[in-house]
């Protein structure tokens, strides 16, 4: 899968580069990251990127033709195969489980990091194929959430992990009811390693016990007790089996009873 960001600051991403999963995943050769310096691609002596916004008001907003200029570059090099470009602002998209696993599958993705009070509206309309944002909050600027966006569809891109079976079991897996995790569209159960006393906090038992059946029926009961606790919109939003559903119901009693 290739990467292509569009960006001001290449030199943000040199730090993730070489860490942990996009350095796998590059060293392994499943992904390759290629950084696009937006001043490259435009035409003026002072390499401008940015102007005042038309009808006032604070900030600076990017202008349209070195975005487009750098992406219609990438488009043509990729040379007819499907591109999706991703523009990343606060008004697109929640990025998801879901939308990594989506975007996970696909074998080319543009990542355009905006600085300043945005971009010129017909990037979005007319170049960006969605946008896209991490959160609803205002970050100053895209890299970070391009990062965000590469780190969290990297380890679902097979090969990079090594490890299928644990991203099956991560917090939201399944969201799109794609993986068959033990927690579809939920938070992830607590883990704990050694020792099995730290401070005179005791490791749960049932982790000690050897009884796999046991050990999966906690973990199932954990996970959805911290997800109706933590982030009921989850459970609001996902199909819980029957079993599921009967430990929700037990959990609810349980926390209504007295204690005695
Ligand atoms: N740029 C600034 N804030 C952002 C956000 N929340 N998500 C994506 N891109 C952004």
């Amino acid at each position: 899968m290739i990467f292509d960001v569009v960006t001001i600051f290449p030199e943000f991403f040199t730090s993730i580069l070489e860490h942990g999963v996009l350095k796998r995943g590059r060293a392994g050769g499943q992904i390759e990251v290629r950084l696009h310096d937006l001043r490259d691609s435009t035409d003026d002596r002072h390499h401008t990127v940015d102007d005042r916004p038309f009808g006032g008001g604070p900030g600076m907003v990017f202008k349209p033709e070195p975005v487009f200029r750098a992406v219609e570059a990438i488009r043509e090099e990729a040379a007819g195969e499907p591109l999706r470009v991703v523009l990343l602002t606060p008004q697109g998209r929640l990025l998801t489980q879901a939308v990594a696993e989506e975007l996970a599958r696909e074998k080319r993705l543009v990542l355009i990091a905006a600085r300043y009070e945005g971009v010129d509206e017909r990037v979005a309309e007319h170049l960006a194929t969605e946008e896209l944002s991490i959160g609803d909050y205002v970050l100053p600027g895209g890299e970070l959430a391009a990062a965000v966006v590469m780190e969290a569809v990297t380890r679902l891109v097979p090969g990079v992990l090594g490890n299928e079976e644990s991203r099956a079991q991560d917090s939201f897996a399944g969201a799109e009811g794609g993986s068959q995790g033990a927690a579809r569209g939920i938070l992830d159960c607590p883990h704990y390693t050694r020792p099995a006393e730290f401070r005179d906090w005791k490791v749960p038992e049932v982790l000690l016990s050897g009884n796999h059946e046991d050990v999966r029926r906690w973990r199932r009961r954990q996970a959805i007790e911290k997800t109706w606790r933590q982030r009921p919109d989850l459970l609001a939003n996902t199909h819980l089996s029957q079993e599921d559903a009967k430990i929700l119901e037990e959990i609810q009693q349980a926390a209504h009873e007295p204690k005695l």
